[in-house]
């Protein structure tokens, strides 16, 4: 099937009570890890690129390594997302590549290090869904700061998101999903103990969730940083800190309360650096590339089923007539912004 929209899969996921795993791709074997995975849980999904990997991969090649994702894969249904958009320009030019989603993250101003204040990221996130909604494409806002940077994206600083400043976000920009800031960050190294609800603060899940309770939120920075993968780098000459991620239980936590879209990013590059880290320390003689990206890819595609089990979607592929672009654009001319389905 086409690529979908990722408000069909998060309406969807919504009636059926789950989150989707939004996975970052970089090149070929995130991808085929991804879609196997996929295809072996019977899972919806979520493909996302940052602008870091539209340069490294280049777009037009990121373009058709999705496109033949769904050649390849066409009983699965799959949405191309831009992560952390920085501009109107950078959504718009993801639109015209053939991406069903993107997130314009006016949390943070265009160079994507200084937090904006809520005016600018009101007008820019508006002025995004008045743009993407006239083609269909879904679009994800975020308010409040993560922690961390990755891909150059981050202040840094936590700014958690507030639930009253959320309605207003919600009702004056339009959007389809909100990220919502409740301690996490980008990146491997996200607490220093096992969080507890101190530092993760899922009651702002909740709040927001009693007070707009059809709108899609998203968890960013929820990588799970198992234990086990870390010891795995580390055996073989890594040198990963102690660290926390989010545990799962917490996601599936989040998922009772609105949670549908889940991004994870730093549990892929574990596991196939760590993979790829006992390949060349079991044979230091081999030199094709084969050797260690098979194994690097069988390990990301383990840790994306696991997730994929975990949030929910598994079995749910089927459940998918696709809505195309053009339906989705009467249907928010129609229904307006909110398109209120579920
Ligand atoms: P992790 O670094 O926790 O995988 O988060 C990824 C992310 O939120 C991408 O936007």
């Amino acid at each position: 099937m086409p690529l979908v929209t990722m408000r069909q899969l998060l309406d969807e996921a919504a009636r059926g009570g789950y989150g989707v795993g939004a996975f970052n791709v970089n090149n070929l074997e995130q991808v085929q890890a991804i879609m196997e995975a996929a295809r072996e849980t019977g899972s919806p999904v979520i493909i996302q690129a940052s602008r870091g990997a539209r340069k490294y991969a280049n777009d037009r090649f990121l373009y058709h390594l999705m496109e033949a994702a769904t050649e390849v894969y066409p009983e699965i249904p799959v949405a191309l997302h831009q992560d952390h958009g920085n501009s109107p320009e950078t959504c718009e030019s993801a639109i015209e590549l053939g991406f069903t989603s993107v997130m314009m993250d006016g949390s943070l101003m265009e160079d994507a290090k200084t937090p904006a204040d809520f005016e600018y990221n009101v007008r820019v996130t508006r002025e995004v869904v008045e743009m993407a909604h006239e083609r269909g494409v879904t679009v994800e806002g975020e308010l409040g700061t993560l922690g961390g940077i990755e891909d150059d994206v981050g202040s840094g600083e936590v700014h958690l998101t507030e639930p009253d400043q959320a309605v207003e976000f919600v009702e004056r920009t339009g959007v389809d999903a909100l990220a919502v800031a409740i301690g996490t960050s980008h990146g491997a190294y996200k607490f220093t103990k096992e969080p507890d609800r101190e530092v993760l603060a899922m009651h702002i899940i909740e709040e927001i969730n009693r007070r707009l309770p059809t709108t899609h939120l998203v968890m960013h920075g929820s990588s799970s940083v198992p234990r086990e993968l870390v010891d795995l780098i580390n055996r073989y000459g890594g040198e990963i800190r102690p660290t926390w991620g989010v545990p799962v239980r917490e996601i599936q936590e989040g998922i009772k309360y609105g949670v549908r879209k889940i991004n994870v990013d730093t549990d892929l590059r574990l596991a196939a650096t760590g993979a790829i880290r006992r390949a060349f320390a079991e044979d230091p003689s081999e030199y094709d590339p084969r050797y260690y990206l098979t194994p690097a890819r069988e390990a990301m595609k383990g840790i994306v089923k696991a997730r994929m089990e975990e949030f929910g979607q598994a079995g749910h592929a089927g459940n998918y007539e696709p809505i195309s672009l053009g339906d989705m654009a009467v249907r928010y001319r129609e229904k307006g912004h909110l398109l209120t389905t579920t």
